[in-house]
């Protein structure tokens, strides 16, 4: 068994009664999806997101960024859940609540079997009207790369924009609530694949922490372990770890 599985760890989580697991870039990674910040694959290493995350950048040039969001799209489509992602349905499964909140605008964890997914960064496949909000169906992909003109909103002709939280803008707040109550009412957090550094996803694991609960970080990178405490840093891929991780707390 994994040396980082110490017994303590294994029995708080197979005695927990509400997990919550926080997933980020790189739960999607070995499906083939880049991660942000890693270093030479990571997309803000390649890209500008002050030219394409932000609602300044659509309005300055809405090709240029609903056409790299539909690359994005079609990357994703193209794309299958790998076993991190088919260990947290498992956990789901197995364990008595799991709530699974995940900052990935992929729709993978769902495309595994996992159910009641809170997208708090919202989703690559939902589309809605820059303007009054209304929520667009999402259109075939397109055959080729490179600049594409928004579709315009059946209601009112605004353009549309993709579904995803860009910089500067509010979480969505419902989805925020949820899992800032997740994080309240839990006794377990298992990190997956976070760099730690957006907030405020990324204070949901302190906050479960001060509420008593144990955290537990998969991750590549030992860099990326938060503060230390009542944490358990379990280093490596997600779609190794994760599965041994559930075999090792439901044999
Ligand atoms: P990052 O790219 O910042 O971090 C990815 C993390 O995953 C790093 O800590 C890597 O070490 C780790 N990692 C990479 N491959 C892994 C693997 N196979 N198994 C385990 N860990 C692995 O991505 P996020 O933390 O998700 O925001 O980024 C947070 C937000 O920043 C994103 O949601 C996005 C971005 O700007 C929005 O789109 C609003």
């Amino acid at each position: 068994m994994n040396p980082e599985f110490t017994p303590d760890l294994i029995e708080r989580l197979r005695v927990a009664q509400h997990i919550l697991v926080l997933t980020g870039a790189g739960a999607s990674a070995e499906s083939g999806i880049p991660t942000f910040r890693d270093a030479l694959t990571g997309l803000w290493e390649r890209f500008d997101p002050t030219q394409l995350a932000t609602s300044e950048a659509f309005e300055a040039d809405p090709e240029l960024v609903w056409g790299w969001y539909e690359w994005r799209r079609a990357l994703v489509a193209g794309c299958e859940p790998n076993d991190g992602h088919r260990a947290i349905a498992r956990m789901q499964s197995l364990a008595k609540k799991v709530t699974v909140v995940t900052q990935n605008v992929d729709d993978l964890h769902e495309r595994a079997g996992s159910s009641g997914v809170i997208h708090v960064h919202g989703s690559i496949n939902a589309p809605r009207c820059f303007d009054c909000d209304v929520p667009h169906e999402v259109s075939a992909l397109a055959e080729s790369e490179g600049r594409l003109p928004p579709p315009r909103c059946s209601e009112c002709g605004g353009m549309v924009r993709p579904g995803v939280v860009w910089f500067g803008e509010p979480l969505p707040q419902e989805e925020w609530l949820r899992a800032e109550s997740a994080a309240r009412s839990c006794d377990a957090v298992v990190v997956v694949g976070t760099s730690s550094l957006v907030y405020p996803a990324a204070d949901l694991p302190r906050l479960a922490q001060t509420a008593g609960a144990v955290v537990a970080e998969v991750n590549l990178d030992p860099d990326a372990l938060g503060n230390a405490g009542d944490r358990y840093f379990l280093r490596g891929a997600a779609g190794e770890v994760l599965p041994a991780l559930v075999d090792a707390v439901w044999p």
